[in-house]
């Protein structure tokens, strides 16, 4: 038995999936615009954290679309409250429903570790149908800081009651890869997107293409 956590947003859940839902309302620079939001929300989380700030995710995934939709802004500011709805209750990838399942039928552990405030994480969790499929759904906003500080990522062996090296952490982010090998996790880079690899002294234990696989030989 193994305890697999996994991060939520761009690794479980699409966080371009809110905009697929209204790409023909917003035009050609859809993708741009959405490419904006993830990057400035992210930003936000590690320029507070860095400076000792904190915010709730869901707050700064409200400011980072404002922003993208003031850079971009052939997409029409109508669509704001929608895109954020969609946010909430973000589509999970094809994949994970099945990847999860096949873990729990396994005999794993299964949880997500996640910058997402609780709210959110519930809207995401349930809409996708996979509450079930998981055993615990751990939010970084009880500590007040986001990933990558080393303090988050001991809210799993907090919460498992385990060592590190019980933990196999699944990210499509390799900078939460990178952290969750600096504390000793079993870290396992789904690279959907193909991106060349970074953090050298911080390898994944394996790069994989989707979570069938890493279901698959688990
Ligand atoms: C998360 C962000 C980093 O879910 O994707 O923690």
């Amino acid at each position: 038995m193994s305890i697999f956590v996994f991060d939520a947003y761009g690794t479980l859940f699409d966080v371009h999936a809110a905009i697929a839902r209204f790409r023909d309302k917003a035009g050609p620079d859809a993708e741009r615009m959405s490419e904006i939001w993830r990057t400035k929300q992210l930003e936000y989380s590690w320029t507070l954290t860095l400076a000792g700030r904190y915010a709730p995710f869901w707050t700064l995934t409200d400011r980072a679309l404002d922003f993208a939709l003031a850079r971009v802004p052939s997409v029409d500011t109508a669509l704001k409250p929608q895109l954020l709805q969609a946010y909430f209750n973000l589509d999970a990838f094809p994949d994970a429903r099945a990847a999860l399942r096949t873990l729990k039928s396994k005999g794993h552990k299964t949880g997500i570790l996640s910058n997402g405030s609780p709210e959110m994480l519930d809207g995401a969790v349930d809409g996708a149908g996979v509450r079930g499929d998981l055993d615990a759904v751990l939010s970084v906003d009880v500590l007040k800081m986001f990933k990558p500080r080393p303090e988050v990522y001991g809210l799993v062996t907090k919460h498992f009651n385990c060592k590190p090296g019980d933990v196999t952490f699944v990210s499509s982010n390799r900078w939460d890869v990178m952290a969750s090998v600096s504390v000793g996790f079993h870290g396992q880079w789904i690279n959907r997107a193909k991106y060349p690899d970074e953090y050298p002294d911080f390898p994944p234990e394996r790069v994989l293409n989707s979570l069938t696989e890493l279901a698959a030989a688990a």
